[in-house]
Formats: structure tokens, sequence, C-alpha cells
């Protein structure tokens, strides 16, 4: 048996390249579109690395040994990564999709994949009677993030694999926030986990890449089949990159919680300043058992809505050391006003259906010191508050 951490570094079943001659600790990069056949009748089995390149295979195989998973597969970006796991349906299928998905993904369905006919349907994936009704004789898949975004409440993998398998229809969870250390959805019942690598599995905001696992036979074809005949492969430079930041992945994480909890326990006592603080484990209802249950931390996230008189906008305009920027999961802080950034994608009236309001910030604690980072909002609230 190999621990978890023993596999951060060296993947599946002490995975090391064969044909890495010189020793080196590191994988190569194999930057070679091409590669050479013996003879016209050899079998190759990398013969171009759109199909498989050594150093992909080696992240994909990385990140199949820390979910579980049988296969793995690395894309260009979370999104591609999603556009290839939906691309294994047809017309005519329907999805069941959470209210509260990521603005990007929102777009991809809404603007893109209705119009292939796939039929989509969005419910409220912590109300589990919602989630039953929603299902019909087409229904395929339900897909969500079991911690959503941006207001951080969990759903129960357990539960709803429970309802879809009962129905046979796949479950597809996107776990970028919280990653494998966190949280292993396929041990929960997900079939399928896409990851933002961008986000905490690189974890230093120096590269765009999508993961996505499986233990299923013929969605791991399908995804295969997508990321060879569609082609949003991920490069060999930037696999290498992933590979790294997956090494340190818990190290990272246990500090990005540990600095959560500080910056939060902080928040708490602002109340003269914040109406309502959102983290897993906060909300007063049944969904704080099942993180308790289901998630091993919360993450890194946290958002807040600031009171009447305090200017959001203000408040991330004046940060001095935590940048104003989207993106989240890396080694910096990071703030943003979702209304206006992150969650931009959602019409209006999807923004105000799903409670995302002008002063919702949302904030990525990274690695720096706590008392910093306490430090930096304490003087932007006084900003925020003339
Ligand atoms: C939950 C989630 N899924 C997917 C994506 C898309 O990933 P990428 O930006 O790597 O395409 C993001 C990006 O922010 C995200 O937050």
């Amino acid at each position: 048996m190999t621990g978890f951490n023993t596999k951060l570094i060296f993947g599946k079943g002490l995975n090391k390249l064969t044909d890495n001659n010189t020793g080196a600790v590191n994988v190569p990069i194999y930057h070679s579109s091409t590669f050479a056949f013996k003879d016209i009748d050899a079998v190759n089995k990398y013969d171009y690395s759109r199909s498989l390149n050594p150093t992909r295979e080696y992240l994909e195989n990385q990140i199949a040994a820390l979910e579980g998973a049988s296969r793995g597969f690395a894309f260009a970006s979370g999104s591609a990564a999603i556009h290839a796991t939906f691309s294994a349906f047809r017309p005519g299928d329907h999805i069941i999709v959470a209210k509260h998905i990521y603005g990007g993904t929102f777009r991809l369905i809404y603007d893109y994949l209705t119009q292939l006919n796939i039929d989509f349907t969005a419910v409220d994936t912590q109300n589990l009677a919602e989630v039953a009704d929603a299902f019909q004789e087409n229904t395929k898949a339900i897909y969500f993030e079991p911690i959503d975004n941006p207001f951080l409440k969990v759903t129960s993998i357990r539960q709803i694999a429970n309802i879809a398998h009962d129905r046979s229809a796949k479950v597809i969870v996107d776990n970028t926030f919280l990653t494998p250390y966190l949280q292993q959805p396929l041990q929960l019942g997900a079939d399928v986990v896409i990851h933002s690598a961008t986000k905490y599995l690189a974890g230093h905001s120096d590269v765009i890449a999508g993961l996505v696992v499986t233990n299923d036979q013929d969605f791991g074809d399908q995804l295969y089949f997508a990321q060879n005949a569609i082609g949003g492969i991920l490069s060999p430079q930037d696999s290498a990159l992933v590979i790294r930041g997956i090494k340190t992945l818990s190290v990272r994480l246990d500090r990005h919680l540990a600095n959560a909890r500080q910056v939060l326990d902080y928040l708490e006592t602002r109340t003269d300043v914040i109406d309502n603080l959102y983290y897993p484990g906060q909300a007063g209802d049944e969904s704080d058992q099942i993180a308790k249950t289901e998630l091993r931390g919360f993450g890194g996230v946290i958002s807040f809505e600031v009171k009447e008189g305090v200017d959001a906008k203000k408040l991330v305009n004046n940060t001095k050391l935590i940048w104003l920027a989207v993106s989240l999961g890396s080694v910096e802080s990071l703030i943003e006003l979702p209304y206006f950034m992150t969650h931009l994608e959602l019409p209006v009236e999807e923004r105000e259906k799903a409670g995302i309001k002008p002063n919702l910030v949302r904030l990525s604690v990274g690695l720096e010191d706590p008392e910093d980072l306490i430090a930096d909002l304490e003087q932007s609230f006084q900003v925020a508050q003339n």
C-alpha cells in the first residue's frame, strides 16, 4: 500500500518513466510531436503526442492514482476537460445540472450544448426531492460541484449517487475546490471527476490545465476519444508544471486550511462590516454534517457579503497584499467580486436568482502569513467604510 503523500510524489505504483536514461528524478519533458517507428510493421505505444505523450501520461497516471481511478486524462484547461466530458452525450440526452456552478460551465451548457439538442434541467442539489423529481426517461447524468461557487454550500456525493444510480445515470463531479486531498469523489459514488488543475493542483498561478478521471471503462473510452479526436490536450511543458505542483499538494493545502481558519476567525469578529460569511460547515443546516462526513477539510475559499455602507469595490481595490484577480487555489491570496468578475458570464437575472449580489466578496486564502492577510483586510475595510 502506498500512502497519499507518496502517491503525490510518485504517482501510480511508484511510476517512473522507463526511458529516462539519466537517472533524473524529475519527469522528462518530451517535447516531441512524433515518435519514430523502428520499421513499418512496428507497434508503437507512442506515435504522436496528441494521442499519447510520456510526460502527459505520467500526470494522467498521477491523478488517477490520487483519485483511486483506473484512468486519467489531461486537457488544455478545466473548460476543455468539461467540454470533453460533455462530448460523451448525444442529441436527445438529458442532463441534470446544479444551479450553482462555475460561470464558464454555465456558458458552455446554455450557449453551446443546448444548441446540440442536449437538454439540461438546473436543480438545487442540496434539495434531494428536487433532484429526484428532475429525472426523465432520457436523463443520462447529473453534474455538480460538491462545494458550490461562490456560496460554498456542500452537496452530498453519496446521496446524489444513490438517486442517480437507481435511475442508471452517471454522476459527474467538478471537484476543483477540494482536490483528491480533501475529497475523493469516486470513493463516494461518483463516476467521473473533473478538475481545473489551474487551481490547487498546479497551485502557483502559472498554468491553465484540466484533468478528468474515471473507473468507468466505456466513459473512459469516450474521454480518450474526445481527447484524441477533439484534441484539447495538455502540452508536455504544462503537464510538467502540474506534476510539480501536485507533489506539494498536501503541504500547501494544510497551510491553506490553517490560514483560511485564521482569516475566518478574524472575519467572524467583523460583524460591523460583514453581513453573511460563507464557508463549508458554517451554513447551520444539514450541509454542515455532510461537509464533516464527506470532506477531510473545507478548502481555502471564503465568501462574504459586506454591510450597507461598506463599499465592496473599494474593499477589493485597496488591498495591498491580496491581489485583485479571478481564480483561486494558488500560493498567493486573491480577492474578487463574483458579480463583476467570475460570474459575469451569468446573465443579470441568473446572478440575481443565484443570490450573487454586487456586495459579495470571494477570497482565496493563500500561503502568506495570516497576520499579514488580516492586517491587509483590516486596512482595506477601513478605506471601504469611508
Ligand atoms: C469550479 C471550476 N471548474 C472549472 C473551471 C474552468 O477551469 P479553467 O479556467 O482551467 O478552464 C473553473 C475556473 O475557474 C472553476 O472554478
